[in-house]
């Protein structure tokens, strides 16, 4: 998005976040799940969470809950509102990883220059993102329902419906891929403490 305020000036103060990640005793980083809904990107984020805390980690969880009904309230499904839902979850996510927090994000995320966006601006900042792709077929999904969203989108009550009548981009650089519909939670967890500890979030 553009930038709307003229005259601000970035003031930088005298604790860095390597000061912070030495105080907290880790490095914050952002592990961005993206699928389709119900493809189980919320089970494993919560999966890792308590992982992470078993192991002393400072975590925190972004996810439709803490954010659909906050910060961003006043967005829909429309393009236009996944994207800047994205685009806000993406800076909330950069300032708790300038934390030192490890960052977990579940959101559809659909559109593959979305997320691209969010990863640009870790990036440029010098910050992690690990992008990991909850890969379940839309037949496995729509099974599952949990919420019976599916459903309605089928009957034509719930428009744009990822999957359905709008369309989930799958990621082509993902750092991770799981199949949860074939992978049990405890082997998801070991593969991303592995991944974490591979890029140095973890020791
Ligand atoms: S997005 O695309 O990233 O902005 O979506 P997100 O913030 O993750 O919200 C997705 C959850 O909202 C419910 N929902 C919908 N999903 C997709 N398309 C439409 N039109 C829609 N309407 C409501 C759905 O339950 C998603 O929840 P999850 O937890 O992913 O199943």
């Amino acid at each position: 998005a553009e930038q709307k305020a003229t005259n601000v000036h970035w003031h930088d103060g005298e604790i860095s976040r390597q000061d912070r990640q030495r105080m907290l005793g880790q490095k914050g980083a952002t592990v961005w799940f993206t699928g389709l809904s119900g493809s189980g990107k919320s089970t494993v984020a919560v999966a890792l969470e308590k992982a992470l805390a078993e192991q002393g980690k400072l975590t925190y969880r972004l996810d439709g809950d803490n954010i659909r009904m906050g910060i961003n309230k006043n967005l829909g499904f429309s393009a236009e509102d996944r994207t800047e839902n994205i685009r806000r979850i993406g800076e909330v996510a950069k300032l708790f990883v300038d934390t030192g927090v490890i960052t977990l994000s579940s959101f559809v995320s659909p559109y593959r220059a979305d997320r691209d966006l969010v990863r640009e601006l870790h990036e440029a900042s010098g910050m992690d993102f690990i992008e990991v792709f909850v890969d379940v077929p839309l037949d496995v999904a729509e099974e599952r329902d949990p919420k019976g969203l599916y459903k309605k989108a089928r009957a034509g009550e719930i428009p744009n419906f990822t999957g359905i009548s709008d369309p989930y981009e799958a990621p082509e650089k993902a750092e991770l891929v799981l199949n949860s519909h074939e992978q049990s939670l405890e082997e998801e967890v070991a593969i991303l403490l592995q991944l974490l500890t591979d890029r140095g979030i973890l020791s």
